[in-house]
């Protein structure tokens, strides 16, 4: 089968809006008052919350507060495991409160003069089973956290006069897997509108043709009381802000092609963004509504023989799955934090992200369409049968269809999103009614999206081929794990498309090594770490070696999504029966955003562009003085020599025939005896010319702390967040890899100390803390702007340490 797809496409963004017309955005970010609990009346007007929080949206209750393992504390059974019994299970969703009801209030003025208009109240989420009032009149509801959606508040509206919305949650516990965050998570807004207007998430665009001189760009509006509206017309603007083309007609609701001349495509490496400004008229020609579409101009297409083929090019997949929780920050969405680890995992050359396991923030999809980086687009981690006891399988007979659509028509537009996903692993997978369920979330998804193919993550193959007939299905079958048998797929089902939808699992804590340096497919240290070395992985996972060779091997597989870009919180495998952790082991970066060893590991594969000679472990070892320290090396050099104290350990190369993944994607030295001082590997080209040299040094006592920060310049924005990384160096400058040394930070001036972050997993001080250990020696401060401009200073102590600060100006 061929599943082809020329289109282009974009995102829905509301523009800021000239004087003249009608659409008025007020986000509603500050001025909020919360509560946990449940409150009678809290939806009336007259309702008392003096002596309730202050707070800002986003805003996620439980990130800051005191972690308890004991939260989530239950007997049970990952059937997905391979678990077999009732086994203790605790803090499996990050051992923090966000399991409750809390409600929200805030006041809002709405003017005299917008009487006539229309008041819609938009969430980009809330977690979760959202009930919304305004002025105490009850406006409706949507039950699915991870969903975005809008109401029709207009009939309660008060004109000229403050108003009240309230809104109460009630996130159910034992209804996750991982850590779903709590509250009015996503940003939200008010929106008054004309009561003509372009509908919520109301266009869709496509690009039918594109060559080299010219693009069709096709644009389908839905416009809500469209008697109102005499006339329509769309103004696209190229990424350089000329105008484009434009078209009108008087038909609102029709279907419009315009012809872009030249078009510049949206592509990884040249992410061009289009945007199309569609206004109404009325019938005296007065401007009713205006609205921005973001878009990109593209072809894809995805077929067994070639994979994924972005505007004509084959493109190998080479992605991550993600949570959503930003660590420290937890679920409250913020931009700056999602755009440091999404250019990270650019550098490390990745270029698709798997949105695991439910729609994503549109702040998300947003900057992958600025940064280049394709998306599978996931919907949902259950259907109708169960995986956890409250989960979405109650929801799912009434709500399937609405949070699928509402999710393809809020999305749909984005040029980054590659393919949809209607599930990861659902247990549904194992009954006979599965085929069926798929075949319906397919057709939505094709009725509201012809464009881009769907899949879904299947783990339970032998009973998802055979009972329920998932894959046949799907326009596209993704596998997760079972890179083992990836060539049995090829083999039986010729018609079949397939990727490696979750990949990996490989589990490492950043800078901690366990001895013997080997294969380890179910590890248990008494630190409750899993070594860096990245051998270790639980039972059903693969080491990122192990990926790659799968990959080389069956090259019909169009790439991977490995499991994870970035640690999360909740689901500490292999740590998962009573064990003081609380958050996952899975990331390629740590809970911090630090680098573990195997970001190079995907850099020395993924990103051509980067010279990779990545030297591990550390080189701190006294309790090993004489034993061996296996020496690990990523690269994408060809031959690479170890010295240690200057005595050479032999040259080395990959060897891309070996049987042993280990040979072929690392350079691994296994019989090096520890001793103290340097080691060094130098690279040499094939005609063994010295290329590089990397440098290990035994650091000596920690001394004091070295500052780096994640950008140099900042702005008084609250919500452009600073990130401080935080060294513990010897005397000479060199990072002590084994520091633990308990710190007190301190922020005075213009920004405030948010959160901390060790990267840690088993480390229980709350992030909202001003004091946490160093972790391997390094800490992460996150720091929030106070909307002043001025000074910040950053300040560090810890006993024995010569205290540092840092001083940061603010624009
Ligand atoms: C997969 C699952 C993920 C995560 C992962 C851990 O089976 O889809 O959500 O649980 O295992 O290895």
């Amino acid at each position: 089968m061929k599943f082809t797809i020329p289109l282009l496409f974009s995102t829905v963004l509301m523009s800021a809006l000239s004087a003249q017309a009608a659409r008025t955005v007020l986000p509603l970010d500050e001025g909020w008052k919360f509560s946990r609990g449940d409150f009678p009346q809290a939806e009336n007007p007259s309702f008392d919350d003096s002596r309730w929080e202050k707070v800002s949206v986003p805003h996620d209750w439980a990130i800051g507060e005191e972690f308890d393992i004991n939260i989530d504390y239950q007997m049970m059974k990952v059937v997905q495991d391979g678990e077999t019994e009732l086994r203790l299970r605790t803090g499996r969703t990050g051992a923090l409160p966000c399991f409750g009801i809390g409600w929200y209030r805030k006041s809002v003025d709405i003017p005299a003069d917008k009487k006539g208009s229309a008041v819609f109240l938009e969430f980009d989420g809330a977690m979760s089973n959202a009930k919304v009032y305004f002025n105490g009149e009850y406006v409706g509801t949507w039950p699915y956290g991870y969903a975005s959606f809008s109401l029709d508040a207009t009939k309660f509206v008060k004109f000229g006069e403050k108003n009240t919305l309230a809104v109460r949650l009630d996130n159910k516990s034992r209804s996750s897997r991982w850590y779903s965050g709590a509250g009015l998570y996503r940003n939200a807004r008010l929106v008054y509108k004309s009561p003509t207007h372009v509908a919520y998430n109301g266009t869709y665009i496509t690009t039918p043709k594109v060559s080299k001189d010219s693009a069709t760009v096709n644009i389908k509006t839905d416009v809500e009381n469209p008697d109102g509206a005499a006339k329509i017309s769309h103004k696209i603007y190229a990424p350089d802000n000329s105008l484009a083309a434009s078209a009108e007609s008087d038909n609102a609701t029709r279907e419009i092609s315009v012809n872009v001349p030249n078009p510049r495509l949206w592509d990884i490496e040249t992410p061009n963004l289009y945007r199309a400004v569609t206004s109404l008229f009325d019938k005296n020609g007065a401007e009713i509504d205006r609205y921005e579409t973001r878009f990109g101009i593209r072809t894809i297409e995805f077929s067994r023989e070639n994979g994924f083929v972005l505007n004509g090019k084959k493109v190998k997949i080479q992605g991550v799955c993600m949570h959503h929780d930003l660590g420290p920050i937890g679920a409250a969405v913020n931009e700056r934090a999602l755009r440091r680890q999404l250019e990270t995992l650019k550098e490390m050359g990745c270029n698709s992200v798997r949105t695991s396991h439910n729609p994503p923030s549109p702040e998300l999809l947003n900057l992958c369409d600025e940064l280049g980086l394709t998306v599978q687009n996931e919907a949902f981690d259950e259907w109708r049968h169960t995986k956890c006891d409250n989960g979405y399988h109650l929801l799912f007979p009434e709500w399937a269809e609405k949070d699928l659509t509402a999710f393809v028509r809020r999305d749909r537009n984005h040029p980054c999103v590659i393919m949809w996903s209607i599930g990861n692993e659902v247990s549904d997978q194992a009954f006979s009614d599965g085929g069926a369920t798929a075949k319906f979330l397919t057709s939505i998804v094709h009725r509201e999206d012809p464009n881009r193919p769907v899949t879904a993550g299947i783990d339970n193959w032998r009973k998802a081929f055979s009972v329920s007939r998932i894959p046949h299905e799907l326009d596209i079958v993704g596998i997760n794990y079972r890179a083992g048998v990836y060539d049995y797929f090829v083999r039986n089902y010729p018609d079949m498309i397939f990727h490696g939808s979750e990949t990996a699992s490989t589990v490492s804590t950043r800078g901690t090594y366990h001895f013997p340096a080997k294969r380890n497919k179910n590890p248990f240290h008494e630190d409750y770490q899993v070594s860096a070395y990245d051998l270790e992985t639980p039972p059903w996972g693969e080491i990122p070696d192990e990926e790659f060779a799968a990959l080389d091997d069956n090259p019909t597989f169009f790439g991977e999504y490995v499991w994870t870009g970035y640690d999360y919180l909740g689901e500490r495998t292999p740590y998962n029966p009573g064990t003081p952790s609380k958050s996952s082991y899975f990331g390629i970066m740590d809970l911090a955003g630090f680098k573990k060893d195997r970001f190079y590991a995907y850099q020395a594969r993924w990103n051509p562009d980067v010279k990779v000679l990545h030297v591990f472990p550390h080189w701190n070892w006294p309790d090993r003085v004489g034993q061996d320290v296996p020496v690990h090396c990523y690269t994408n050099y060809d031959r690479l020599e170890l010295f240690v104290n200057g005595k050479s350990m032999g040259v080395k190369s990959k060897n891309a025939k070996s049987k042993n993944p280990l040979e072929r994607y690392r350079v691994v030295w296994d019989n090096v005896k520890y001793e103290a001082g340097e080691i060094k590997v130098a690279a040499y080209g094939a005609d063994g010319k010295k290329l590089a040299e990397k440098f290990v040094r035994t650091a000596g006592e920690p001394y004091t702390l070295s500052f780096s920060t994640d950008r140099k310049d900042f702005s008084a924005d609250k919500k452009d967040l600073i990130f401080v990384e935080i060294d513990v160096v010897d005397k000479a400058g060199n990072i002590c890899p084994r520091a633990g040394r308990f710190m007190f930070v301190k922020v005075d001036g213009a920004a405030k100390l948010k959160a901390l972050c060790n990267g840690d997993p088993t480390d229980l001080t709350r992030f909202s803390s001003n004091y946490m250990k160093s972790f391997n020696g390094k800490l992460l401060a996150v720091l929030e702007p106070t909307g002043d401009r001025g000074e910040v200073s950053v300040i560090a102590y810890g006993m024995n340490l010569k205290p540092k600060t840092l001083t940061i100006k603010i624009r």
